[in-house]
């Protein structure tokens, strides 16, 4: 694989959801990421997959190799056409949810990766972009 390899995977189904969970974790391993990285990564992709499936249906995944002068990164970015996100700030606090559930899943993410940029504009759609460094 060619550092400037880029994945694509699209997210309608759990099981799409799945096999782009594995394209992640396989492109992280061959990127030579240790474990700790590479389940963070796998994390941030499940929980922002979810939240396309439970949001807005359908949307995509792309995993692509960034470098820096810190070295070598690996970046997710996930986006959709779905209703978008009224409240960003809000979003973004633990355990405010419009779905019912924990509200952890893009707070945690923002925890957890090293960069992360969200831009999402009601009726049009939701773009999130982490980075993670090895
Ligand atoms: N792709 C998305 N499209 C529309 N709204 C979203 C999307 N992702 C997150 N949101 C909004 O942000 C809130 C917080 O998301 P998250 O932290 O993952 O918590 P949860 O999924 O448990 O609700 C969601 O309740 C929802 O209102
Ligand atoms: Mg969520």
């Amino acid at each position: 694989m060619s550092t400037t390899s880029e994945m694509r995977a699209r997210i309608r189904s759990d099981i799409d959801l799945a096999r782009a969970l594995m394209l992640v974790r396989r492109y992280a391993e061959e990127k030579g990421f240790p474990e700790i990285p590479v389940a963070q990564l796998c994390t941030a992709a499940s929980e922002l997959g979810r939240n396309i499936l439970k949001y807005a249906g359908q949307g995509t995944l792309k995993v692509k190799t960034v470098h820096e002068a810190r070295g070598t990164g690996i970046e997710l970015e996930v986006k959709d056409q779905g209703p978008g996100i009224e409240d960003i700030e809000a979003a973004l606090r633990d355990h405010v949810s419009t779905g019912g559930t924990l509200g952890l899943g893009l707070p945690g993410v923002k925890r957890m990766m090293d960069t992360f940029h969200i831009e999402s504009k009601p009726g049009r759609g939701t773009r999130v972009v982490v980075r993670k460094w090895r």
